[in-house]
């Protein structure tokens, strides 16, 4: 079943929300339209998430359609770690729709939503809103979850509802090198140069993470 879900494909979203005053964003691969008349789009949230709860809290929310130029850090910031944890946007800019959820200014486009159905789905609540705004921002080629796998070498954390399907095991262990393993988003280095002699300024390709934040993997 997993080899079959590996080829399911999706885009890539930053899901913004705002509850009484608390402004969060996390990255979504499962927004979709799902209704025409009128214009419906639905995401899937895990209820482990902090924004599963800010937007069952607030009934709204946003989506930042990602393009292939979208900035690594933005999938460290918001897809790797908790705004239950920290505050996302400190010292970092974004833009507010007319429903005070924040957007991403480097987004093509925001769609903004009043959530009309909430369905209990298993791990992960089904959110149906109703598109109340659209913002369009700049040109460009929005980004697939196949080219942020493949080409930005991207992988997903447990939340993500494609975990399971998405997640590959580190290539098994040939010679004596060791792999090394992003702690912030999960990337295992494989290239052919042993990490060991990689720059101190080396930096994850996915999230940007510095070279310290790699650990070797069994
Ligand atoms: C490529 C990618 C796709 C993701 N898709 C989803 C998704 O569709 N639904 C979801 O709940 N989490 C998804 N996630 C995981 C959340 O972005 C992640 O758990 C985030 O840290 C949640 O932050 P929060 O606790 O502040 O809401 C995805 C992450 C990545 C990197």
């Amino acid at each position: 079943m997993r080899k079959v879900l590996g080829n399911l494909t999706y885009g890539l979203y930053a899901l913004g929300v705002e509850a009484g005053g608390r402004k969060n964003m996390c990255i979504v691969n499962t927004a979709i339209q799902v209704s025409s008349e009128p214009a419906k789009i639905t995401v899937a949230l895990s209820k482990n998430n902090f924004s599963h709860d800010l937007v069952k809290e607030a009934k709204k929310f946003s989506i930042s359609i990602l393009d292939q130029e979208t900035d690594r850090e933005i999938f460290g910031r918001m897809g790797f770690s908790s705004g239950k944890d920290k505050d996302k946007f400190e010292d970092f800019p974004y833009g507010e729709d007319e429903l005070k959820n924040p957007y991403l200014n480097q987004a093509l486009g925001v769609l903004s939503a009043k959530v009309t159905d909430m369905v209990d789905v298993g791990s992960h609540t089904l959110f149906v809103g109703e598109v109340v705004q659209s913002i369009a921002l700049k040109e460009g080629t929005p980004l697939t979850y196949t080219y942020y796998k493949q080409v930005k070498k991207g992988t997903v954390p447990k939340n993500a509802p494609t975990y399971a399907a998405a997640t590959e095991e580190p290539k098994k262990q040939e010679s004596a090198t060791k792999r090394y393993r992003c702690e912030v988003c999960g990337y295992i280095y494989q290239e052919n140069l042993p990490f060991e002699q990689l720059a101190e300024d080396y930096k994850c390709p996915v999230c940007n993470a510095p070279k310290a934040a790699f650990k070797t993997v069994e």
